[in-house]
């Protein structure tokens, strides 16, 4: 993988910053989007520059604008030779999901809309733009980040839970028709996993024990277990894997 190139939203924090590392690591370059935190995604460039010898550019994006992802890809297009592959990584939290994060009888059209746009549209918007990048080289591999709430009841999840069944099937239908331009599209479904976005949840430490309770592996996911489905997705071993969402979850929904 060495010298292809990464785009992802969100790799300031979490997951999407696990991700960052984890195919910096092996020797890709990074395009990575950051929302509100200019300074961390700083240092990750610079912390990935000099540990993995690798090119690492950061450009601010607002998902719940999706149509900014046409100008930043036109500024990565003069940074980087090449788009190979593309994570949609990015999620929004605080005001924005007001509405949307909450029991069903809550849920308002705002920040339910708020949450589709930012986990369906969004992914559509950069998705394309990155096939057209990815068609150039010869092929290319687009990531979804999913949950496992579209499978288990999680509190207060309708709104996200929702919205990552709804992005699983767009997935499916980009597959079915990238597939002929070499263009692998899948998704990836985490279990609880220990970030930012986690820790937000009102319930967060119920949440926790119940994870590590129902995991046979006894413990909480970590944004390095998504990172690491997420490196294989995109390698050649991966070759035949397409419409396909990998649940990334510690054996937990079974339970
Ligand atoms: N945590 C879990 O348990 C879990 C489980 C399954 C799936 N997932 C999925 O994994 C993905 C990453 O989640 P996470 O837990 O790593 O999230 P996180 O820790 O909250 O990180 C969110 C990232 O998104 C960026 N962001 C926030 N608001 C944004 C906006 N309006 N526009 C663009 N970017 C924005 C943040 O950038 P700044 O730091 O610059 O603000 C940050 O880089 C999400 O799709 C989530 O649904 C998470």
């Amino acid at each position: 993988m060495k010298g292809k190139t990464l785009v992802i939203s969100g790799g300031t924090r979490g997951i999407g910053k696990a991700i960052v590392y984890e195919f910096a690591q092996n020797g890709v370059n990074i395009a990575f989007t950051y929302n509100s935190n200019e300074e961390e995604a700083k240092k990750i460039k610079e912390d990935i520059e000099e540990k993995y010898s690798v090119k690492a550019r950061y450009y601010q994006l607002n998902i719940l604008e999706p149509e900014q992802y046409k100008e930043i890809f036109k500024q990565i297009d003069e940074d980087f030779d090449r788009v190979d592959f593309f994570i949609s990584n990015a999620i929004i939290s605080g005001r924005a999901v007001v509405g949307g994060y909450g029991k069903f009888m809550k849920l308002r059209p705002r920040g339910l809309n708020n949450i589709y746009t930012a986990t369906v549209t969004a992914f559509v918007i950069g998705a394309q733009e990155a096939a057209k990048r990815m068609e150039k080289v010869g092929g290319g591999v687009i990531l979804s980040m999913s949950s496992t709430g579209n499978l288990v009841y999680i509190d207060n999840y309708a709104g996200h839970g929702s919205s990552k069944a709804a992005v699983e099937t767009m997935v499916k239908y980009a597959a079915q028709e990238l597939g002929e331009k070499n263009i692998r599209v899948n998704a990836v479904s985490g279990g609880p996993i220990e970030t930012d976005a986690l820790r937000a949840f009102t319930n967060y430490e119920e949440v926790k024990a119940e994870t590590i309770k129902r995991s046979p592996l006894n413990r909480m996911g970590q944004p390095e277990d998504i990172a690491g489905a997420c490196l294989f997705l995109c390698s050649d071993k991966a070759s035949w894997i397409t419409g396909h969402t990998l649940i990334v979850d510690g054996g937990t929904t079974f339970r």
